[in-house]
């Protein structure tokens, strides 16, 4: 078991995992998790939100209801606008995500590019937490959404560090946002909350070919700014090179 002990290896290890062992992880090690995320920052200490745990048999309940919908085609349509439809996304965020689909797809699972059955046979296992034994669902108060989206985002991100302190691996899934009808017959989900993800909460199945994908990231400079004494320039200096996601510790 790979175990993060500093903020540097959480954050350098951290990926999206898609293949999980059945080994349970305890209800204490969940809660002690969920506690450490909540000492993220949010706005005004507003700490806009919820989480749902599913194990066991309301795991597979809800997972069996969500697979039906799926293949029923039984989507709907989002309770916010989370990503823009597949063929709006705008450059240079289509072309990263085409890579992303690529790299996931045709290279670690062989699947080409027009098979669209191989495709939702893979996505599907969304609904099924990639095979972890927990599964959460995340939701934040409708009000004042856009703020809380972002409390959000800091509480998602600090429980997938705090899960690799516990040698534990995680998957953010949006996936679950277009099932929400689904989430509210079996969450208690309040009428002024929206589905933010799902998390799949577990051990990584090292040996799994799923686990095998990684993905890269663009260099600072080309996202980062410098003010100084030459005026605004992108030259950064210290780190040049992009990294990528879940290196080894
Ligand atoms: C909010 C959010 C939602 C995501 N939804 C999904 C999802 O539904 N299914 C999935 O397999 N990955 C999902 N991902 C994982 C992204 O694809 C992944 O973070 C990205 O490709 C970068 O890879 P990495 O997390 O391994 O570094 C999601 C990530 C985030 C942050």
């Amino acid at each position: 078991m790979n175990l993060a002990s500093t903020i540097e290896e959480a954050m350098a290890t951290r990926r999206s995992c898609r293949a999980f062992l059945p080994t349970p992880v305890p209800r204490a090690e969940v809660e002690r998790l969920l506690a450490l995320a909540s000492s993220s920052a949010s706005n005004s200490n507003s700490q806009p939100w919820q989480v749902h745990v599913l194990t066991g048999a309301a795991k597979r309940a809800l997972t069996a209801d969500l697979l039906c919908a799926h293949d029923e085609g039984r989507r709907s349509v989002g309770e916010f606008a989370y990503q823009p439809a597949a063929d709006a996304w705008p450059e240079p965020f289509r072309t990263r995500r085409r890579r992303f689909g690529e790299g996931l797809y045709s290279e670690t699972l062989g699947i080409a590019a027009d098979d669209s059955a191989g495709r939702r046979g893979h996505h599907r296992r969304n609904y099924d937490f990639f095979g972890a034994p927990v599964g959460l669902v995340l939701t934040v108060s409708r009000a004042p959404l856009q703020g809380a989206l972002v409390d959000a985002g800091l509480f998602l991100q600090g429980l997938m560090l705090s899960a690799r302190g516990a040698g534990l691996h995680t998957c953010a899934q949006a996936s679950f946002i277009d099932y929400h009808p689904v989430l509210r017959r079996h969450l208690t989900i309040p009428d002024d909350h929206l589905v933010v993800c799902g998390i799949a909460l577990g051990y990584a199945d090292d040996g799994h070919r799923l686990d095998d994908h990684r993905t890269t990231r663009e260099p600072v400079a080309s996202f980062t700014t410098f003010y100084d004494s030459v005026g605004p320039h992108r030259d950064a200096a210290v780190v040049s090179s992009g990294v990528a996601s879940g290196s080894p510790v």
